[in-house]
């Protein structure tokens, strides 16, 4: 007998494949499995979740888990706060935790991408939500045509049905430009981010995909989960961490959660990066990166990472700095390894003011075959001098 399995809007399909072929003992692929499977998938997303959270994505390094686990830590150490800046945000789930009517938040990260979601989520400009309703469902009934996307992605990422109606989607966006506001246009540009990832064929990246996957035909748009109330104040960029820090005003909380190893987060989200600024790039290799994807290649995946880090913070102007860095060092592939060991770090730190470091075991994302032991995530909290 068939085993159930649960759906849940934070699982991916391919997350629900995997899960299924191994409770039912399913080795080889099944095309009629598979179908059977994503209809049903299709048909609960469908009918259960009309909308995206923030957190209904994939991607390395997320904090999505230990949301409870940093709240607790500053609650422990910092007395009180109304400001927070989350200088390398990547999704932007932390930020959007602490995101309230009492809490400032500033946003940043060096991906465009990641500044549209952003912007889509915390901005306060106002956005008409009748409008996005008429545009969802003018986007998802779009009459998909060949196009630069399906050109460089179809039967990779995407089947090839999939990856035409999302470059002549994004394609329409561009063209509805001027009748759009810039905060209408990155909510539609993000709610078509966050459909294609739940049907990737990836494993959560875009470094690879998977051979021979029967691909879903379809996927909807749906509006994000916003709540523009707490939104007032908060503040968007969009700029590399190190440059920025020198001309941004004094806050109470500095979070830092730059990248840890040399994965550079370009390679691995270079097709959202490229959906996202829509210049049309050439493309090279198996996976369709972006030629001139190098510009975006962050000092923290270098092994001279630590002096970037010390740039950052000898220029930091905040009561407080925290710092997320595990301690996955030597436990996963070479890959895997931290660029920055603890000793340099608490030199760093302890030079800026006095540190605590809190810490708790945690099972990371794991993508590809690197089956990643737990290990400790921990908070380095600097009280500033
Ligand atoms: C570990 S991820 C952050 C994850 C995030 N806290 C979350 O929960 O989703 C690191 C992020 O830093 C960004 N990044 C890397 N180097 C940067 C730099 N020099 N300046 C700004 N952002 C950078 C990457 O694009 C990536 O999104």
């Amino acid at each position: 007998m068939k085993k159930e399995i649960k759906i849940t809007i934070e699982q991916d399909y391919f997350d629900i494949l995997q899960t299924f072929k191994e409770s039912n003992d399913i080795k080889s692929n099944s095309v009629a499995i598979e179908k059977i499977l994503f209809d049903n998938y299709a048909n609960t997303l469908e009918k259960t979740f009309d909308y995206f959270t923030i957190n209904n994505r994939r991607y390395l390094g997320s904090k999505t888990k230990i949301l409870d686990f940093i709240q607790t830590s500053i609650d422990k150490h910092i007395p009180s706060y109304s400001s927070f800046l989350d200088i390398f945000s990547g999704t932007g789930v932390v930020a959007n935790h602490f995101n309230n009517e009492k809490t400032k938040i500033i946003t940043n990260d060096m991906l465009f991408s990641n500044y549209v979601i952003h912007y889509a989520f915390f901005s306060d400009d106002a956005y008409d939500k009748d409008k996005i309703t008429e545009l969802l469902e003018h986007l998802n009934n779009i009459n998909p045509v060949d196009n630069y996307f399906s050109k460089s992605f179809a039967d990779k990422f995407f089947s090839l049905n999939v990856a035409k109606k999302i470059g002549t989607i994004r394609e329409e966006i561009e063209n509805m430009s001027d009748k759009i506001s810039k905060r209408e246009k990155y909510i539609l540009i993000t709610s078509l981010i966050y459909a294609i990832d739940k049907i990737a064929n990836t494993c959560g990246h875009y470094d690879a995909f998977r051979k021979n996957s029967l691909m879903p035909e379809d996927f909807k748009m749906k509006h994000l989960d916003i709540d523009n109330s707490d939104n007032s104040g908060n503040i968007i960029l969009n700029s590399d961490a190190n440059i920025l820090i020198s001309d941004i005003e004094p806050v109470d909380i500095l979070y830092l959660d730059p990248p840890y190893n040399s994965r550079q987060y370009i390679s691995a989200y270079h097709l959202i990066e490229n959906l996202a600024q829509w210049d049309k790039p050439e493309v090279e290799g198996v996976a369709s990166k972006m030629v001139n994807r190098k510009e975006y290649n962050s000092e923290y995946c270098l092994k001279t990472a630590i002096e970037a880090f010390e740039d950052l913070i000898t220029k930091a102007k905040a009561k407080y700095i925290i710092l997320s860095y595990s301690d996955m060092a030597k436990k996963g592939n070479d890959r895997s390894n931290a660029r920055m060991s603890d000793e340099d770090i608490i030199r760093v730190l302890e030079n800026k003011g006095s540190l605590v470091i809190e810490s708790i075991k945690h099972k990371p994302f794991s993508t590809g075959k690197t089956n990643l032991q737990t290990h400790n995530e921990r908070l380095f909290i600097c009280k500033t001098h």
